[in-house]
């Protein structure tokens, strides 16, 4: 199928209940494993991009792979860029034919997040694709972004609801509540009032950042709470280097790369086809 928009995808999801897996791609295979991994399932996926990744291989590249990717399964799949602050890199993604981008203002003070959301908001619906905005400080490591565990900040809930009012079309809404990105240390503090309190409030589906490590009671009430998009970055990462690694180590003397990528291609799938199900969204991609 074309790349589609993330939007219809998560308003679905919403109303269903479910999580769409949304997988921070590294290369070809791993996109490759992300989209045939959900595909397997029938299940709906999104391939996220960050920004050091689209700036390694290109625009035109990556857009290439995953819309090739796409068109080869029967399953609806989105482009996303992840966590981004540079309006330029987000032009040059939709341009290049991206579905959806996510503008992260959260280091800005309410009012100036606010501003350039909305500026972006302005841009993607003029291109009818799909935004995810953020509020609060989600902690953690993503990408080149590093927030420390005393500088996590959750979302406060009347400007989650002034803010979200300002973009009615959002497709995804990523407030701070609590989780964060890379491997936790200790056991996460997900304020499920304070999610429930917001979709009280607000008719947007919520993307659940930091998915890597959270237990299956803890997806599950988040999605009862409203996430409709789940982030997982780091334990896909994880596969991608462990896959390769572990083939080495037992045969040390193996010197044909594609018994490699294969192994790293099965370990990532393999993540991502126990994700699908942990969130429920198998057998959703024709909902
Ligand atoms: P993890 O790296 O913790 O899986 O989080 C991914 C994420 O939220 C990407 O934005």
């Amino acid at each position: 199928m074309p790349l589609i928009s993330m939007r219809p995808m998560l308003k679905q999801a919403q109303a269903g209940r479910y999580g769409v897996a949304a997988y921070n791609m590294i290369d070809y295979n791993s996109a490759r494993s992300i989209v045939e991994g959900a595909a397997d399932l029938k299940a709906p996926v999104i391939v996220q991009v960050s920004v050091k990744t689209v700036r390694h291989w290109g625009y035109a590249p990556v857009a290439a792979w995953v819309r090739m990717l796409a068109e080869g399964v029967d399953i609806p799949v989105a482009l996303h860029l992840d966590h981004c602050s540079d309006i330029d890199v987000i032009r040059r993604c939709i341009d290049a034919g991206w579905t959806s981008v996510m503008f992260d203002g959260s280091a800005l003070p309410f009012a100036q997040n606010l501003e350039r959301s909305l500026e972006v908001y302005r841009l993607t619906e003029a291109a009818g694709i799909g935004l995810e905005a953020e509020m609060g400080a989600i902690g953690g490591t993503e990408d080149d972004k590093f927030v420390a565990e005393d500088k996590a900040l959750l979302a406060d809930l009347d400007e989650c609801v002034a803010f979200c009012k300002e973009m009615p079309k959002l497709a995804v809404f990523a407030p701070a509540i609590g989780t964060a990105h890379g491997f936790y240390k200790g056991e996460p503090k997900i304020a499920y009032d304070l999610l429930r309190a917001i979709t009280r409030r607000v008719d947007i589906p919520i993307a659940l950042h930091g998915g890597t490590g959270l237990s299956q009671e803890q997806f599950d009430r988040c999605i009862a709470g409203g996430c409709a998009k789940v982030n997982i970055s780091t334990m896909h990462k994880r596969c991608f280097i462990d896959g390769f690694a572990d083939l080495k180590t037992e045969k040390p003397k193996l010197g044909e790369p594609l018994p490699f990528i294969i192994r790293q291609y099965e370990a990532m799938k393999h993540d991502v086809s126990a994700m699908v199900r942990a969130f429920g969204s198998v057998g959703r991609a024709g909902a």
